[in-house]
């Protein structure tokens, strides 16, 4: 069953709170949050995002997807561990070698979260696979990640469903979620590839009825 977790990175300024009680209204599956540090991207939303999932927290029990595009990956999870998200996911790209995402692994179970373990576009998705029997699932970037309101790269399509495959093959349980691009019009073809979670953030915000976009999304 396909779930929704809206991206929170571009609600409009001054209306943060209504819309986040909307998006309750509307049963968002997840709330993404899109933690950027200026360093591993561009733009720096590290105390916004903390602020909103802080507040997010005391206003909702829907749970937190939190997204990790940060350099400093065991700061960031000691951080957000802090609002008890359902799931943290870090940046493969982020990591200097295979111990150091181990560490990062366990770190997040340790704060009894979910591992989540992302991959920008020019990433092999091949590069995944030695940790996906310690995870729980694996963010396939189908836009470079550092802003909202970008256009799907339809080439990620076929890397969504090669790690499905392999997913499959390997008989694990893991779920897929695409993030970035992900509207009306590309949502049909980014399921069929296999993603399970799907990633919207314009989309959504930009719509007029929240919980009709979000049903849409997942029909
Ligand atoms: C980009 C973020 C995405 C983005 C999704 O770096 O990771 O979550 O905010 O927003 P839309 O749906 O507008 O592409
Ligand atoms: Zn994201």
């Amino acid at each position: 069953m396909v779930e929704v977790s809206t991206s929170i990175l571009t609600m409009e300024k001054g209306a943060e709170a209504e819309t986040i009680l909307k998006l309750e209204k509307a049963k968002t599956d997840y709330f993404h949050i899109d933690v950027m540090d200026g360093k591993f991207v561009e733009k720096d939303t590290y105390n916004k995002m903390r602020e909103y999932a802080e507040y997010i927290k005391r206003i909702s029990n829907l749970p937190l997807d939190v997204h990790l595009m940060v350099e400093d990956i065991k700061n960031g999870i000691e951080d957000f561990s802090a609002v008890e998200p359902n799931i943290i996911t870090f940046h493969l790209e982020a990591c200097k070698n295979e111990e150091e995402v181990h560490k990062n692994i366990n770190l997040i179970k340790k704060a009894n979260a979910k591992v989540g373990i992302s991959v920008k576009p020019n990433t092999k998705i091949e590069e995944v696979y030695k940790y996906l029997p310690y995870i729980h699932m694996v963010l396939v970037m189908t836009v470079e990640p550092g802003k909202g309101g970008q256009t799907l790269l339809i080439d990620m399509l076929n890397k969504i469903k090669t790690l499905r495959k392999h997913i499959e093959v390997q008989d694990l349980e893991i779920d897929i979620e695409a993030d970035g691009g992900i509207n009306l019009a590309t949502h049909e073809k980014v399921k069929e590839a296999g993603a399970n979670i799907l990633v919207s953030g314009t989309a959504i915000l930009k719509a007029v009825d929240y919980k009709v976009i979000i049903e849409e999304l997942k029909a």
